[in-house]
């Protein structure tokens, strides 16, 4: 696990960014898995402002809420096209991400993993971290095992996203998540995280037991994980010394 260890989030983003580049540009019809979030929003910002050509590319996101429509101003597509997908020239048709109105979940789940796997697999999955470990909506005690399914979103989550939702309104109980286990199957995972709220549960994620309590720790199972973080949300790691002299001393051969 490469941990890259930034002064600020807008310094982390850009590092972070130059990777997504360098793969579209080295690989133009690649597939990338793709996460939304207040981490995102900078993310996407600046990779439209790289005017990259997103016309071979797949891409598939991470998860939608159950029972909102395409069109609901919260749900993950419309994050997605408001941040990304109407500022890239990416065809409608490479897009997938979860139906959150689909009739049959399960079903829906199986023919989504088929999809990644018939598009080759995830080249990069971007991942944020939810501040109980979730990656994609992988909730705590989620099998470390698991695939593309219905979970039930926890009250930690629901509470950390009820801002983005209306007074009065409430936040969905359900979603469509890609599972710890298909994540694990992407080529190369790339997670961000910012803030001194993200600090114990990166911590704990990187420096900790694998454990389903905290899903994100699954990652260190993975060959290939980065982790992109900024000085507060890398605050609480005992070895950030040592990250960051690894970083600064990285052989010119390994730089990205
Ligand atoms: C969203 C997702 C979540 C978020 C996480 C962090 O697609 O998969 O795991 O990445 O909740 O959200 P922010 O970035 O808003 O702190």
């Amino acid at each position: 696990m490469e941990i890259i260890i930034q002064p600020s989030p807008e310094i982390a983003t850009t590092v972070a960014d130059r990777m997504l580049a360098r793969l579209i540009r080295e690989k133009p019809a690649a597939t990338l898995g793709l996460a939304t979030g207040g981490t995102m929003e900078p993310l996407y910002r600046e990779l439209v402002a790289m005017n990259l050509d997103w016309s071979r590319l797949t891409t598939f996101n991470l998860d939608e809420y159950v029972g909102l429509a395409p069109g609901h101003s919260q749900s993950y597509h419309t994050f997605m096209r408001e941040n990304l997908f109407a500022h890239v020239n990416i065809p409608k048709q490479n897009v997938n991400i979860p139906d959150g109105l689909t009739k049959n979940i399960p079903k829906f789940c199986a023919t989504y993993e088929k999809r990644i796997q018939a598009a080759g697999g995830i080249d990069l999955q971007m991942l944020g971290i939810g501040t109980n470990g979730h990656i994609g909506f992988n909730e705590p005690l989620s099998s470390l095992a698991s695939r593309t399914r219905i979970k039930t979103l926890s009250p930690k989550t629901r509470q950390d996203n009820a801002r983005f939702f209306r007074p009065g309104e409430e936040a969905p109980s359900h979603c469509i998540t890609m599972g710890i286990g298909t994540i694990l199957e992407s080529k190369h995972c790339l997670l961000l995280a910012f803030g001194k709220h993200k600090a114990r549960i990166i911590a704990q994620a990187v420096e900790g037991p694998v454990t389903s309590m905290n899903p994100a720790s699954a990652l260190q199972l993975h060959p290939k994980v980065t982790v992109c973080l900024d000085a507060a949300a890398a605050s609480e790691l005992k070895l950030k010394e040592y990250c960051r002299w690894v970083f600064d001393h990285k052989p010119g051969w390994q730089k990205s």
